[in-house]
């Protein structure tokens, strides 16, 4: 089988290393992948074309690429190229593996339409959770469960910032300064902060799980709000609050949501160290699930597209099943509120805090402005 590697930052070459270290067993078992061409950025080429051994090409040779290779592994973080080379991939009945979570989210059905057209495998385990295998037993679990519920913790940064406020009692801001020194956040944070990544990675295991869901639409709330008297707060009454994306049928469509949730501090979403991500899956049949692991780093993502590569190069991904468009239902909870709240959304008040009654998400919405921070109440002592 003959192999493309698109991009070769982090996860590129996290794969190249795997796939050369590895490269006697999978002639053993899978019967040889030849890495054929890396395509790298204008930028890059000339640089990795000394130190490779391998053809370094760009964009303009990816006709030529297509027609010589089975698979294509695309790494590079690009969203619209990222896209063309995929779509292209897909068309002429080449492979992809894909670890861009932000392209797939985006175009999923679109290229998930071409792959089933074409009878080709497209898959993108690495889009969610890093180096957890969960999209791939998903599949398996989908042809023999109901799902009843996933729900996780799928963005390392703010497991670890929240992590970090919870030990070291400090403030946001200095604890995503922390975070942004050791590597943890990236410089321009929002992305992480504010739930978008946590959600595209949730809208994937949506279409896995449940059927097509529009992933722009599901509510997303980060953690920017968080701060020290809330973290005070919650840590004397033995509780914690992650960035919690969960999602479950309901009778009128899917119940989908990405924001901060209070659980209490036993759970195992709450003692989650570092910059780890887990991805609970409920099935009728096999019940509940945890998938723990490293949601991201070069050798754990690159792990994870090498595992895409071998079940493309194989032909042994469970198939999909498809369960067609799904709507967004209306999202409802108990809440904690870091503000005073009249009227009867009140269940109790504590201090500076009001505990709602459960109600929908909207009224809360409707009830405070964009800075007042507040959590979905998981716990079952709260
Ligand atoms: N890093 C992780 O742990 C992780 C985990 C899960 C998923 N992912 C996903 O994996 C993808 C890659 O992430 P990364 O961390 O490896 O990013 P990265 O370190 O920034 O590497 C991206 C690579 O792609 C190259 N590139 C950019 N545009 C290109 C183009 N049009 N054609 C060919 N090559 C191009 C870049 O070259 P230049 O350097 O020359 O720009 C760079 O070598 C992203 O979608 C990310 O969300 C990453």
């Amino acid at each position: 089988m003959k192999l493309a590697l698109i991009g070769f930052g982090t996860v590129g070459r996290g794969t190249y290393d795997i796939l050369k270290a590895r490269e006697n067993i999978l002639k053993d078992t899978v019967g040889g992948l030849e890495i054929a061409y890396i395509v790298a950025s204008d930028r890059s080429a000339e640089r990795l074309g000394k130190e490779l051994p391998e053809k370094v090409v760009t964009a303009k040779d990816y006709d030529a690429v297509l027609e010589e290779v089975d698979i294509v592994a695309e790494a590079t973080g690009a969203m619209d190229m990222a896209y063309d080379y995929m779509k292209r991939a897909l068309e002429a009945g080449v492979a992809v593996v894909t670890a861009n979570k932000a392209a797939v989210s985006a175009h999923f059905e679109e290229l998930n339409g071409i792959a089933e057209e074409k009878d080709v495998p497209f898959l993108f385990e690495a889009a969610v959770g890093g180096g957890i295998p969960v999209l791939t037993p998903l599949r398996g679990l989908c042809l023999e469960n109901e799902i009843e519920s996933v729900q996780g913790i799928l963005n390392g940064t703010c497991n670890y910032l929240i992590n970090a406020m919870f030990k070291e009692g400090a403030e946001y801001d200095a604890t995503l300064k922390l975070c942004q020194e050791l590597g943890y956040a990236e410089q321009d944070p929002t992305d992480d902060v504010e739930g978008f990544d946590t959600r595209r990675k949730l809208h994937l295991l949506i279409e896995m799980a449940f059927g097509h869901v529009d992933g722009d639409a599901i509510p997303t709330r980060g953690i920017a709000q968080l701060n020290g008297d809330i973290v005070s707060f919650l840590n004397e009454k033995g509780q914690k609050v992650k960035l919690v994306a969960s999602a479950k049928p309901v009778e009128d469509g899917i119940e989908a949501v990405v924001e901060p949730v209070i659980l209490d501090a036993a759970d195992s979403l709450a003692i989650l160290p570092d910059a780890i991500n887990q991805v609970n899956v409920k099935g009728s049949f096999v019940g509940d699930l945890a998938f723990t692991g490293p949601g991201a780093g070069k050798e754990p993502t690159g792990n994870a597209v090498v595992a895409d590569i071998i079940s493309a190069a194989t032909k042994s991904a469970m198939p999909l099943l498809k369960r067609g468009v799904k709507k967004l239902a209306p999202v409802k909870g108990r809440y904690l509120v870091a503000k005073k709240l009249s009227g009867d959304v009140a269940e109790r008040e504590e201090g500076d805090f009001t505990i709602t009654r459960e109600i929908s998400r909207e009224e809360l919405l409707s009830l405070i402005d964009k800075d007042t921070f507040f959590a979905r109440i998981e716990s079952q002592s709260l």
